[in-house]
């Protein structure tokens, strides 16, 4: 499989939402959401697109407090922690006076529910007006809508949805090494929704097809495939040869 990033339409909907963020003039808002199921690759998108863009990316995690989520971002600054939370603050703030970042906050559903460190994140999006993209799940945007003022800064809302048919070709085309027919895309559309399924779906054709020799992978090729998955010879990648021979 090649190890390609795919520019699936989630992933245009979000570099056309940092456009949009990076455009608004001066006080308006530039916070923004980003969410969706999981497996969809919004993390692997921010980090991305945080490479692209020189922004700063932190992955909130399971205890993470306020003061912790500042020191994460004063040490992202390249400053050096101070011990106040008060100086933590005002070191994230005066960093990014001196020199502008967007930061984007992936797994935002673990913050999602402590007010106090949505609102100091709101601060520091105020006092500095840098972009500020929460990235998380469902539960995320709904935990996030209780806090009216909070939510109504968000200027831009984007929701990764599962793929269509076109991202799948788009995915199996760009990272798949053997070539896969349209019909056999639209099933392969058809039971698998996630990144990691589509993967797995991928590595299995790509064993089958050298095992057997195969250029071309048709949805009859699939279907045996994907009928027999649990059978051992199919598991050795030979049983394909029956059917191709049958
Ligand atoms: N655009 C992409 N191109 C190629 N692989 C991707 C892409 N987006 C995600 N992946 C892969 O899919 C898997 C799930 O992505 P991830 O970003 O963790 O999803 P999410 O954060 O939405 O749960 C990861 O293994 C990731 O490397
Ligand atoms: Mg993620």
């Amino acid at each position: 499989m090649r190890k390609i990033f795919v520019k699936t339409q989630n992933v245009k909907n979000f570099i056309a939402l940092i456009n949009s963020l990076q455009n608004k003039p001066d006080g308006i808002s530039k916070m923004a959401l980003v969410y969706g199921e999981p497996g969809l690759g919004k993390s692997r998108t921010a980090l991305w697109l945080a490479a692209q863009n020189d922004a700063i990316y932190i992955r909130s995690t399971n205890l993470m407090t306020g003061r912790w989520f500042l020191e994460e971002l004063v040490d992202e600054l390249g400053e050096i922690p101070r011990y106040w939370t008060s100086d933590l603050f005002k070191q994230c703030v005066n960093k990014l006076l001196e020199r502008p970042q967007m930061i984007i906050i992936d797994e935002i559903d673990y913050l999602a529910s402590d007010q106090k460190t949505i609102e100091t994140i709101r601060d520091i999006h105020d006092k500095t007006n840098v972009p500020i993209i929460f990235v998380g799940m469902t539960l995320a945007q709904k935990k996030l809508q209780r806090y009216k003022h909070l939510y109504d800064r968000l200027s831009d809302i984007v929701q990764f949805k599962s793929f269509s048919v076109i991202d799948v070709q788009e995915i199996i085309s760009q990272l798949c090494e053997v070539e896969v027919t349209e019909p056999a895309v639209s099933i392969i559309h058809n039971q698998a929704n996630r990144f990691r399924q589509i993967v797995r779906i991928i590595n299995r054709l790509e064993a089958v097809a050298k095992t057997n020799n195969i250029e071309l992978i048709d949805e009859n090729i699939l279907k045996e495939i994907l009928k027999n998955e649990s059978r051992q010879d199919f598991k050795d990648n030979k049983g394909v040869k029956q059917v191709l021979h049958r």
